[in-house]
């Protein structure tokens, strides 16, 4: 049966290119992850407020390694896109990905961390902005963004990247410490008739 409705994005857009290195401000990329950084993320979940909020542990190098390889391929079955966030000088300060993308409804989910170290100074929203830009800039429309209601520090990074807040899921993840109610926020691309820009700040400056 035809569809009425056009795809967003064509079948092998994103996968027919390498994932490219994203600037995200003064002095701080995005770039793809590489098995080289399988260490940085070991240590990176012993931070319990990053096994906390996204409910799993990383033991091994191997498990890292794993993920790492979840990330590759999520670009090339355009399902995900997975940047680590790094400075200039090539510390990596945390991870920001789309995931659930939909190219033929051009929607994706937002998600992020960063090392404890790393907090605090923006990397986050930086982060977010650039790669929200980017995917509005390869036809994705409606990014979505859910944070548990009593993650503050993560409801700030939707508040600072404009990701409205649409509502509460209530009781809608399932954390250690039992369920929690859940923000959604969503950022709508171009197509929106917004005056203001939120991602603004966040684009890099050429
Ligand atoms: C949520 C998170 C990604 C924010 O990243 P970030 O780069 O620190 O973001 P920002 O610098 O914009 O700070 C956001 C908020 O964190 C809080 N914060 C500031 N310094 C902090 C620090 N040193 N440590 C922890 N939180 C801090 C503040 O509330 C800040 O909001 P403000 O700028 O209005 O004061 C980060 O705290 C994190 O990785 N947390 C653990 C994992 C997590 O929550 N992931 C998201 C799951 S939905």
């Amino acid at each position: 049966m035809p569809n009425l409705v056009p795809d967003l994005i064509a079948p092998g857009t994103l996968s027919g290119v390498p994932q490219p290195v994203l600037t995200a401000g003064p002095g701080l990329l995005l770039r793809p992850w590489t098995a080289a950084d399988a260490p940085m993320i070991v240590d990176a979940f012993r931070d319990p407020a990053t096994r906390h909020w996204h409910c799993r542990s990383v033991e091994s190098v191997a498990e890292a390694e794993e993920l790492i390889d979840g990330f590759t391929r999520g670009w090339r079955t355009e399902t995900s896109a997975t940047w680590a966030v790094v400075t200039a000088g090539g510390e990596v300060l945390g991870r920001v990905a789309l995931r659930a993308i939909g190219t033929a409804k051009g929607e994706a989910e937002v998600a992020y961390w960063m090392r404890a170290a790393a907090r605090g100074r923006g990397a986050a929203p930086a982060g977010v902005g650039a790669m929200s830009a980017w995917a509005f800039g390869v036809g994705l429309h409606r990014l979505i963004l859910n944070h548990s209601t009593r993650n503050e520090a993560s409801c700030r990074v939707a508040q600072k990247t404009g990701f409205e807040l649409e509502g509460v899921r209530r009781s809608a993840e399932l954390h250690v410490d039992g369920w929690h109610d859940v923000h959604l926020h969503a950022l709508i691309g171009p197509s929106d008739q917004r005056e203001d820009d939120p991602l603004g700040p966040y684009r890099a400056a050429g």
